[in-house]
């Protein structure tokens, strides 16, 4: 069964051109110029009932301009749209039932509140049955692990704790579709994986349709079998994940500050030199030969090490550069 089926979905934004200068904000008061930005163009895709679909994309794509449609905050331009048979920004009470859209940057409990009291809150809004709420409760606190900090106020929560808890509200009335945009963002790496858990065994016991937005490649790696690559508002690629990012998933980033200029030979021999600048340095390890890599590094004057995983905006460039672009309409 399709879940989500989009067509042509367009949003372009009206925005005020400022012209720098006093004299020019007081001229625009009378006669206001706009631009306008395409943040999504054109786009089409359908999501059966039950995948998890990761969408990609650099800053600006138009990710969440997306999720925002698909979710009923946003109006489109143009295009149309169903979620589960309803289209979005009409807004009917039986589809916000259905969905939930969660925003790591976006705080949607109070403030002030203990997180329990904002579930409470939810319980009414959703109409939620006291057997229901209390299972669905339970078992989502015991994932994770968050039962002792149910009273504490959500402006006394670590940013891992609040993400946890607004992902319990967002999926309290289980929705069958949910739209996460970056669930994980600036958290630590525990907490990521606490999510992430979380995501997957929604997704496995309810078979909750899951669109989701994420710099973190491991994110994206663990969870989402297919993709869909955006490109400054348009379709740049829909299909298997492994198909682009294969060659990705073994490896890691090691950045280096070098005190003084090393040969490129050298660096060479301990991994791929993927970024140069002069006395900054980027190498792409395989993952099982880091161990080798650091200590290789020690006979180098290296004043600081940094591993990481292979950012999603390199999975993209290489999309772009290689002409991998394969789109199913
Ligand atoms: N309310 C708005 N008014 C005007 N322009 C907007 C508005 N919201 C987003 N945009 C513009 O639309 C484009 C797409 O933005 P969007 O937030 O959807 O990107 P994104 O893919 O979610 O990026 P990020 O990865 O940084 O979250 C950007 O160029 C952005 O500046
Ligand atoms: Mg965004």
């Amino acid at each position: 069964m399709t879940a989500i089926d989009v067509r042509n979905l367009t949003k372009h934004y009206k925005v005020p051109i400022k012209q720098p200068g006093l004299l020019a904000s007081v001229k625009s008061l009378f006669s206001q110029e706009y631009e306008e930005k395409h943040a999504v163009e054109q786009m089409s895709f359908q999501i059966e009932a039950g995948e998890i679909v990761g969408l990609l994309g650099s800053n600006g794509a138009g990710k969440t301009t997306m999720m925002k449609m698909l979710s009923g905050i946003l109006h489109p331009t143009s295009g149309t749209c169903s979620v589960l048979g309803y289209t979005p920004w009409e807004r009917k009470q039986e589809f916000q039932k259905s969905i939930a859209m969660i925003m790591g940057q976006k705080n949607s409990l109070w403030w002030d509140l203990p997180a329990a009291d904002s579930f409470l809150l939810n319980k009414e809004i959703y109409d939620i049955p006291d057997k229901d709420y209390h299972e669905t409760l339970n078992h989502m606190v015991e994932i994770l692990d968050v039962k002792r900090l149910l009273t504490t106020p959500v402006r006394n929560l670590s940013l891992g704790e609040r993400m946890k808890m607004e992902i319990i509200a967002g999926f309290l009335h289980q929705p069958k579709v949910v739209f996460l945009d970056e669930p994980t963002i600036g958290l630590d790496l525990t907490s990521q994986y606490a999510i992430r858990d979380f995501i997957r065994t929604m997704n496995s016991q309810r078979k909750v349709t899951i669109i989701l937005t994420s710099h973190y490649m491991a994110d994206i790696q663990e969870l989402c079998k297919r993709v869909i690559i955006v490109n400054k508002g348009t379709k740049l690629y829909d299909g298997q994940l492994s198909h682009v990012a294969e060659d990705f998933s073994d490896v890691k980033l090691i950045s280096i500050d070098l005190e003084r200029d090393v040969e490129d030979a050298v660096l060479a021999s301990i991994g791929e030199v993927v970024g140069r600048d002069v006395l900054k340095v980027t190498l792409q390890v395989p993952r099982n030969e880091i161990p080798q890599a650091i200590a290789k590094l020690g006979s180098l004057p290296v004043v600081d090490v940094n591993i990481s995983e292979i950012p999603i905006d390199r999975v993209i460039e290489r999309t772009l550069a290689e002409g991998k672009v394969r789109v199913n309409q």
